[in-house]
C-alpha cells in the first residue's frame, strides 16, 4: 500500500472520498490516555526522508517514547572516529564496543530526548557532515549491528516506542503493530538534510549532500546484516509531494486505528 495524498488526481481530491480522509484524520484529535492498549511504531526509510522529525512529533503526540537509532550508530561512528578504532580490526571493534555506553535523555528546554556517549551530549556533534560520512561503513559492521540491535530491542520491550530506522520493521521489531516506509526523491531529501545543516551554520553545497545519500542509501540497502528493505508488512508513504503535516497525519490516523480498533 502506497499512501500519497499529492498523487490524488484534482477530481479525486475534490470528491466525498477526501471527507472520508478528513473524517480519518480526525481520529488523531482524540489524546490517548494511559488506559489505552500501547504499541510499538516502526519508521523506516532512505536517509533524509523525514523519519525522525515525524517519529518524534507521532511520539510525542502518543505520549510514547521516540528512539532515534540512527543517532546509536551515529554516536558509535563518533567514538570510533575519535579513538581510531579500525573497522577491519575485529578485536578493537569488539574492545570499542565494550567502552561505548549510549543513553537517551529528555532535553527539558527543548522537550527531546538527546543522545549521551559514555555521558557526554553528543546530539549536535554526531549530525555534523563527518559522521555522516563515516556512519554507513561503521553501521555495516555484523557486531555493531547485533549489539545496536540488542539495546534497541530491550528499549522497546514494554511497547509505546516509536522508533526510527533502517531495519526496525524487519530486525528490530518484526512484530510492530504498526510498520512505516518512507520514501522521497533523492534531490528533495537532499535539499531537506542541507537545510538542516544550514540551521546548524554547517553550508554544504547541494551535490555534495545528493552524493552522501546516494552513499549511504547504496551501503545501508546493500550490506548483508540488517539491510534498508520494506517489511512486506509495512505501509510505503512517498513525502515527496506532501507536508510535514500531512505525514505525521497520515501516521498518527494509522497509529490510532490500530491502538482503537485491534
Ligand atoms: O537516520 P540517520 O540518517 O541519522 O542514520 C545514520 C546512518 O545510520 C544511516 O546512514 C544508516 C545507519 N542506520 C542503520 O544502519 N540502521 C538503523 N536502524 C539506523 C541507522
Amino acid at each position: 500500500m502506497c499512501v500519497n495524498p499529492k498523487s490524488m488526481g484534482k477530481e479525486a481530491r475534490n470528491s466525498p472520498k477526501k471527507d472520508l480522509c478528513l473524517v480519518q484524520l480526525r481520529i488523531v484529535n482524540i489524546p490517548s490516555t494511559d488506559l489505552m492498549k500501547k504499541i510499538n511504531i516502526a519508521i523506516d526509510g532512505y536517509s533524509s526522508c523525514g523519519k525522525s522529525s515525524t517519529a518524534k512529533v507521532i511520539a510525542k503526540h502518543l505520549g510514547y517514547a521516540y528512539i532515534d537509532t540512527g543517532a546509536m550508530y551515529r554516536a558509535v561512528t563518533l567514538y570510533f572516529l575519535e579513538h581510531y578504532v579500525s573497522l577491519s580490526d575485529a578485536h578493537a571493534v569488539h574492545k570499542a564496543l565494550q567502552e561505548i555506553e549510549l543513553k537517551f535523555m529528555l532535553n527539558p528546554k527543548s522537550n527531546n530526548s538527546e543522545i549521551y556517549l559514555n555521558g557526554l551530549n553528543v546530539e549536535q556533534e554526531i549530525r555534523k557532515m563527518y559522521i555522516s560520512e563515516n556512519v554507513s561503513e561503521v553501521s555495516a559492521i555484523v557486531e555493531i549491528r547485533k549489539d545496536m540491535v540488542a539495546q534497541q530491542q530491550r528499549m522497546g520491550r514494554k511497547l509505546g516506542v516509536v522508533m526510527d530506522g533502517r531495519d526496525i520493521g524487519t530486525m528490530v521489531f518484526p512484530d510492530a503493530d504498526l510498520k512505516i516506509f518512507m520514501t522521497a526523491d533523492v534531490t528533495v531529501r537532499a535539499e531537506r538534510r542541507q537545510k538542516e545543516l544550514l540551521e546548524k551554520e554547517e553550508l554544504v553545497e547541494i551535490q555534495k549532500v545528493i552524493d552522501n545519500l546516494k552513499h549511504r542509501d547504496h551501503i545501508d540497502t546493500n550490506r548483508t546484516e540488517g539491510p534498508l528493505r520494506k517489511a512486506e508488512d509495512a505501509l510505503e508513504i512517498d513525502t515527496t509531494f506532501i507536508t510535514f503535516d500531512e505525514q505525521v497525519d497520515i501516521i498518527l490516523s494509522l497509529a490510532m486505528s490500530k491502538i482503537l480498533l485491534n
